[in-house]
């Protein structure tokens, strides 16, 4: 399904360089579809690109296209943005990668904004800031700058006497005096697309790493006496470049320190944020307790007054209000308002449990809809069921839905009683207010207000052990007991 996306501001575009090797990172996926904050690099920069409402997002990838670049059309169409994939096949540096993203920006006159999809941290706010100030007063080219004490590895940023900024000098093209310069170039630029356009023509490769370097666009703007100015980002935490896996964690705990503080100030008590892990599209209510070593996942959503962990992961998981959640494992399913879960316990995908309902120690469950009010309490498999509203399944007990070839559906009815070590055996349905004994293997339907068990009388065959298992540790523990009744 193809719609129209919506329209952006006319005037602003954004580039977003995506096409180089990351050979830092080691890895055979890349660079930028690492993920920290349960979205990719990528979708982070695809994500703050949209913020500024553009009315075109040009993704350039070239390293790895045949994963880059249907990850970049699936987080376009997810933000229902104008995206544009541009084909970089040979990485001859980040003023080649804007090149490439021209066609696809034919005819547009206005802001062009270039960010670097390895840049997670950077948010709409700065990149809406760095916008404003770009057209504020008229300028070709700003570039977003940072102050870092170690400035190791990234482009200078070079000022005359009168404090203007005449260059961007890479690291390794820098002199001693340039390299003590502490004012670095973040990657992320705003330029006015007639003179970019112009100067991208005139880049050369006569550079250290014999590659054509956006960079240089500023000094080629400011030769041609356009005026070129830096806005200095306020947090330089924002910007820091993602190149390796150390990289990705200290981003991955910068993010996750946003969204826990985010969290907080949302009304969550949050007893260890160093343990606690929010992923960025994870909502939490107000008056949430979240105890140490809780990890919020994908798309899950915590609703006012829920108490979460200790020692608990939820993925695409909605909690309902008031509900209790003890060390759980629990991946798309829903808990309903005031139900309790835990401790031990394992929700795996389409567990849906009603309000003020229970699964308790040791229950495992799937594709499983509890009603409101009904309780499985202990060491218990509930497969393919739906179990009516308060209704009490006894501990032990197997919703029994493989037969070795299909999986098959169990109904429980409205107050149900099952005895402990009840076996299900589906497909099998059991009725309203039914009550099963301790032990029952059900095979065939139960009619409602029955009550079922199963299997004969009980038989002891009496001294079998010692007539079958003679000087055995229980023969000799079942002959001392006989001796011990005889001499009562
Ligand atoms: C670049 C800047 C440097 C800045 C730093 C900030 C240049 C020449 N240098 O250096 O001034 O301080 O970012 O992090 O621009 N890419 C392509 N095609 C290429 C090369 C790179 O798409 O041919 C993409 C990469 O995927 C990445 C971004 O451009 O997203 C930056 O490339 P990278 O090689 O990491 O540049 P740095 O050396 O970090
Ligand atoms: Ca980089």
């Amino acid at each position: 399904m193809t719609q129209t996306p919506r329209n952006g501001n006319p005037a602003v575009a954004v580039v977003v360089l995506a096409a180089g090797a990351g050979t830092r990172m080691k890895s055979a996926t890349q660079k930028t579809l690492h993920a920290i904050g349960g979205r990719t690099l990528l979708s982070h920069s695809l994500h703050a690109a949209d913020t500024v409402d553009p009315s075109l997002i040009v993704a350039v990838v070239g390293h790895g296209r045949d994963q880059v670049e249907p990850a970049a059309r699936r987080v376009g169409e997810e933000l229902d943005s104008d995206l544009t994939v541009a084909v970089q096949s040979e990485q001859l540096g980040t003023g080649h990668a804007v090149q490439c993203a021209l066609p696809a920006l034919a005819g547009f006159e206005g802001t062009i904004i270039v960010t670097n999809a390895d840049v997670p941290l950077l948010t709409g706010e700065t990149l809406a800031a760095l916008s404003a100030a770009h057209t504020e007063v008229p300028t070709a080219v700003t570039v977003l700058t940072m102050e870092e004490t170690d400035p190791t590895g990234y482009g200078r940023i070079i000022r005359n006497d009168a404090g203007e900024v005449t260059a961007i000098i890479e690291e390794k093209d820098a002199t001693a005096e340039q390299k003590r310069v502490t004012e670095v170039n973040s990657g992320v630029f705003a330029f006015d697309a007639g003179v970019l356009r112009d100067a991208l023509t005139r880049l050369h490769t006569d550079n250290a790493q014999g590659e054509l370097y956006l960079t240089d666009v500023l000094g080629i703007a400011r030769a041609d006496g356009h005026p070129v100015r830096a806005h200095l980002a306020a947090d330089a935490r924002e910007l820091a470049g993602v190149n390796d896996r150390v990289q990705l964690a200290a981003a991955g705990r910068e993010l996750n320190r946003r969204t826990v503080e985010a969290a907080m100030r949302g009304g969550a008590t949050v007893v260890d944020p160093l343990t606690t892990w929010i992923d960025v599209e994870v909502t939490v209510g107000a008056d949430v307790t979240i105890l140490p070593g809780v990890q919020l996942q994908g798309r899950t959503v915590i609703a006012d007054n829920v108490t979460v962990g200790p020692d608990s992961t939820l993925e695409d998981v909605e909690v309902g209000e008031g509900a209790h959640v003890t060390r759980t494992h629990a991946r798309q399913s829903v808990i309903g308002p005031r139900a309790d879960v835990g401790p031990f316990t394992y929700l795996r995908p389409g567990t849906d449990l009603g309000e003020g309902g229970k699964l308790g120690g040791f229950v495992e469950a799937k594709n499983a809809t509890i009603g409101r009010g009904s309780k499985v309490p202990h060491l218990t498999y509930v497969g393919d069921a739906t179990i009516g509203e308060e209704s009490n399944i006894g501990a032990s007990s197997v919703f029994v839905n493989y037969d070795g070839v299909d999986k098959h559906h169990t109904t429980v009815g409205d107050h149900v009683r099952t005895g402990s070590d009840t076996m299900f055996i589906a497909p099998v349905t059991v009725g309203d207010g039914a009550y099963s004994g301790a032990g029952t293997v059900i095979k065939d339907d139960v009619p409602a207000g029955a009550l079922v068990v199963s299997g004969g009388h009980q038989r002891n065959i009496e001294g079998w052990v010692q007539r079958k298992r003679p000087g055995t540790p229980a023969a000799k523990a079942a002959e001392a007991a006989e001796r011990a009744a005889e001499q009562q």
